[in-house]
């Protein structure tokens, strides 16, 4: 059962016409992406914003029609996934490394609903590593007072080179033992010069749709 796809395509009967959707990014918005191709293709009249250059690649693929961010001031729904989801619908992203755009395209989404496999879905959120993006100038530096709040921070490396987001910048791997209060470390991280963005979306997800490996998707 590819419960990735199951859960991909599952999200599409939140889409509607006329609707400006925020397109996610990875392995399980990949099948929401080309599900809502096959529905535009007949007919179906939204306009997409890709939160990655590889969304926004797939789309022009599939014919999806685009909008620049900085030419809208609302999305009505954003399809996107997430690496690890708990009961209280918070998030860690950016296991794809698009974790800013992602959370640029969602702060301004009237709704935003996540697409998971059933392993994502857990009780407490640190066993994936935390995803920081940082600017390259000094990232030791960023990477010490990162490292300060209780984790080791490991540059991203893809094929022996550091990994670059579409932003230009770094992403630091961060494990924690544990995350418990997620508020105060999305306010902490966000506060170290250096720090972009990091992967805690707390408060941003409205709905969660799991695949489950029976076939049925869950909804939270
Ligand atoms: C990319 C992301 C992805 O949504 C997340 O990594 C999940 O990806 P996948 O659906 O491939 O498991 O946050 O930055």
């Amino acid at each position: 059962m590819n419960t990735k796809k199951l859960v991909g395509e599952n999200a599409v009967d939140y889409i509607s016409d006329g609707m400006i959707v925020g397109l996610g990014t990875g392995s399980t918005a990949y099948w929401m992406v080309v599900k809502l191709g096959e529905l535009v293709k007949k007919g179906l009249d939204i306009k997409g914003v890709a939160t990655s250059k590889s969304t926004e690649t797939l789309a022009h693929e599939l014919d999806i029609p685009l909008v620049n961010l900085s030419t809208i001031e609302k999305i009505d729904v954003t399809i996107d996934g997430a690496d690890e989801v708990n009961p209280e619908l918070q998030l860690i992203k950016g296991g794809g490394g698009a974790l800013l755009r992602e959370k640029m395209v969602a702060s301004i989404s009237d709704r935003l609903i996540i697409v998971v496999d059933e392993s994502k879905y857990v009780s407490n959120l640190g066993h994936f590593p935390l995803p920081v993006e940082v600017v390259p100038f000094g990232w030791e530096l960023t990477r010490k007072q990162i490292e300060k709040l209780g984790c080791i921070a490991n540059l991203r490396i893809v094929d022996q080179d550091s990994f670059i987001t579409d932003n230009g910048n770094y992403i630091l791997d961060c494990y924690f033992e544990a995350i418990h209060n997620t508020t105060d470390l999305h306010m902490q991280l966000n506060k170290i010069i250096g720090v972009v963005e990091n992967g805690l979306f707390v408060n941003m997800a409205n709905t969660v749709l799991i695949g489950l490996n029976d076939g049925r998707v869950k909804t939270l």
